[in-house]
């Protein structure tokens, strides 16, 4: 039996994975910080079969630790500080998480690791390093210009990532995921922002949702499909980076009025206030991945199209809003 240790368990992107993994016949341990975290025990009732060790990506004798009571084949990073907008309030926090937490966790499993039976290591980069972008689509080769302390902390992720696999023969990939989403989206995004107040007004529950830069373009997938290249990538020969994307992009204003259509409304503006709380003090105008590499090597391909991944994620909405109020 195979082992994965994953950090960033309590995400989304980790709940997807970790089921993933178990139903391929992995032990799955997850990483979890803090003292009671709230989030692990709705982890622990929601996916009981995920072992829980504590640890820190700011804390290097945690990630030992945790390495040591795991004994992992495979590592999974990706924990972070995943709200773009956050990072530009708390940058230095940001940095040591998403930048030099992936240095730590690198060095752990150079000092765990045995020779014999070497830990692959998967980075989950991200689409952000590509920032304000010098070609589209972004492909592996795409220059990097990130926009926020969260993009410029990716980079030096990413990059150390390649240079451990370079310097050490690590089997260490980095993965370079375009937006997804899912019905496990935190609120704090805009997608399920979104679609969680067409649920609610929709229901008659709010009036309004306060947004800020509807013209920014994404290339939105689901996330389910993006776990199961992250597996794939650790499964290969010889390690490598990949980017993994959907290769259409969406503006936000786009997703707004599908998204408020699927929950029967079709005068999305008058419920629609612009706010510059929401505007970034740089922002990432389009992102759209070529994600040939990943199809050719991998055999990958993303599965659910847009609209199902816009329209699965209102239902959703409407369910959990609809059952609140029985
Ligand atoms: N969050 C949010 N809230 N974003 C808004 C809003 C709003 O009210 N109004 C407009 N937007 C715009 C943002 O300015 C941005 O251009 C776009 O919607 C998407 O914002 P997010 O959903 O917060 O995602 P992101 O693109 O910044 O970052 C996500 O994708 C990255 C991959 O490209 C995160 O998941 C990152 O962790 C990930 O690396």
């Amino acid at each position: 039996m195979s082992t994965a240790l994953i950090t960033g368990i309590t995400g989304q992107d980790g709940q997807y994975l970790a089921e993933t993994l178990h139903a391929k016949g992995y032990r799955v341990v997850g990483v979890v910080t803090g003292q009671r975290n709230p989030h692990a025990d709705a982890l622990a009732s929601g996916l009981p079969f995920v072992e829980l060790v504590g640890g820190d990506l700011a804390d290097l004798p945690s990630l030992i630790a945790a390495l040591e009571y795991s004994q992992p084949d495979e590592v999974y990073n990706l924990g972070a500080i995943s709200y773009v907008a956050l990072s530009f309030k708390q940058a230095e926090l940001t940095a040591n998480v998403n930048g030099l937490g992936v240095l730590r966790l690198l060095e752990a499993i150079r000092l765990v690791g045995g020779q014999d039976n070497p830990i692959r290591f998967y980075q989950a980069s991200s689409s952000e390093m590509f920032g304000k972008v010098r070609e589209t689509p972004q492909n592996e080769l795409t220059p990097l210009h990130p926009r926020s302390p969260y993009g410029s902390a990716k980079v030096f992720g990413h990059h150390t990532t390649v240079n451990y696999r370079e310097s050490y023969g690590l089997f260490a990939c980095s993965g370079i995921l375009f937006n997804h989403e899912s019905p496990r989206r935190g609120l704090e995004f805009v997608t399920r922002k979104v679609t969680n107040a067409a649920a609610r007004i929709a229901l008659g529950l709010q009036d309004e949702v306060a947004l800020g830069n509807l013209e920014a373009k994404r290339d939105w997938g689901f996330a389910g499909d993006y776990v199961r290249a992250m597996h794939l990538m650790l499964q290969q020969d010889e390690p490598d980076d990949f980017v993994i994307a959907t290769g259409e992009a969406r503006s936000v204003r786009e997703f707004v009025q599908l998204a408020f259509s699927a929950a029967g409304i079709d005068d999305w503006e008058r419920h629609v206030r612009i706010d510059p709380r929401f505007f970034r003090p740089a922002e990432v105008d389009l992102l759209v991945g070529d994600a040939s590499k990943a199809h050719r090597v991998l055999g990958w391909a993303p599965q659910m199209p847009f609209e199902t991944l816009v329209t699965s994620m209102v239902a959703h909405d409407l369910e959990i809003e609809r059952r609140k109020l029985a």
